[in-house]
């Protein structure tokens, strides 16, 4: 591992070539406080399900080929949409061994001088000792995992009411953060609607693979001395500004 990140402020983190991790359960504001880090800071932005929607999106315009992923007939990031939706849509996880092939590809290409952001990026121990691994191997480290806790109920009525970007995946909400024109997306002008995992069962779901495959992270991580706890049950700018204190950053 590298040498400890040095200090600008007391109890804040330096921003030179800071790598994130951003975890917490579905629905715990993940998605909104790092496209916002961002678009202001300048971090790159690796979400794992935003990859995967985008690969199902490209994989569903490959009709003709649908079925010739297993032959190497198709690019390998539709490939990996064709396998990703059927897991998704039923609030699983995707395997491990696409996972980490989809995101170690996209970190092999990430030259952004500030750093980066893993958003739902490792979601199980094995996808964590393979990121260690992986930064170890290449000198590199993972400064802090942000840990989001919302209560169950929260998570449950936001997601209930959450919309979502089809095309830039910008994040919405009904009840607090609808946008201006009602199914249209302020940032692109693409078609804002609900996220197919959004349905009540696949909520349910997902909290359930949260609790049993990703919670044991809170462990490993606080074994480390690298979690930090935000309480993620407030609003959207007191969080936003507890984040960047963190972080020594300055809207
Ligand atoms: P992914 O897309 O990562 O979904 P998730 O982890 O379930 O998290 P969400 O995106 O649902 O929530 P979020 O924390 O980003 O909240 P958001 O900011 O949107 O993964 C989807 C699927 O892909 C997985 O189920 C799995 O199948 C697969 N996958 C992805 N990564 C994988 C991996 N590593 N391994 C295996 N499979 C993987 O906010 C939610 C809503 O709340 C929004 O409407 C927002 O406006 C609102 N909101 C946010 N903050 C607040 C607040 N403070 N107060 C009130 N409302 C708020
Ligand atoms: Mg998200």
């Amino acid at each position: 591992m590298g040498a400890p990140e040095p200090i600008l402020t007391s109890g804040a983190i330096a921003m030179t070539q800071t790598h994130l991790v951003f975890l917490g359960p579905p629905g715990a504001g993940k998605g909104t406080h790092a496209k916002f880090l961002a678009n202001e800071h300048g971090l790159l932005h690796l979400s794992t399900g935003d990859m995967l929607r985008m690969a199902i999106q490209e994989a569903a315009d490959y009709p003709e080929v649908a079925g010739a992923a297993a032959e190497g007939a198709v690019p390998a990031h539709v490939a990996i949409g064709m396998q990703a939706r059927a897991f998704m849509d039923a609030g699983n996880l995707v395997p491990d061994d696409l996972i980490i092939e989809m995101i170690f590809h996209r970190l092999a290409s990430a030259t952004d001088e500030r750093g980066w952001i893993l958003d739902g990026f490792p979601r199980t121990v094995p996808q964590a000792q393979a990121l260690d691994s992986r930064l170890e191997h290449e000198g590199g480290r993972l400064d802090h995992v942000l840990l989001f806790e919302v209560p169950e109920t929260e998570l449950i009525a936001r997601l209930g009411s959450r919309a979502t970007c089809a095309s830039c995946g910008a994040i919405y909400n009904t009840r607090i953060r609808p946008p201006t024109h009602e199914g249209v997306c302020d940032v692109c002008g693409g078609v804002v609607r609900q996220r197919r995992d959004d349905r009540p069962d696949a909520v349910r779901k997902r909290l359930q693979v949260y609790h049993e495959l990703t919670a044991p992270l809170v462990e490993y991580y606080e074994a480390g001395g690298r979690l930090r706890r935000v309480d993620a049950n407030r609003t959207i700018q007191r969080i936003r500004v507890e984040i960047e204190t963190l972080l020594g950053l300055q809207s």
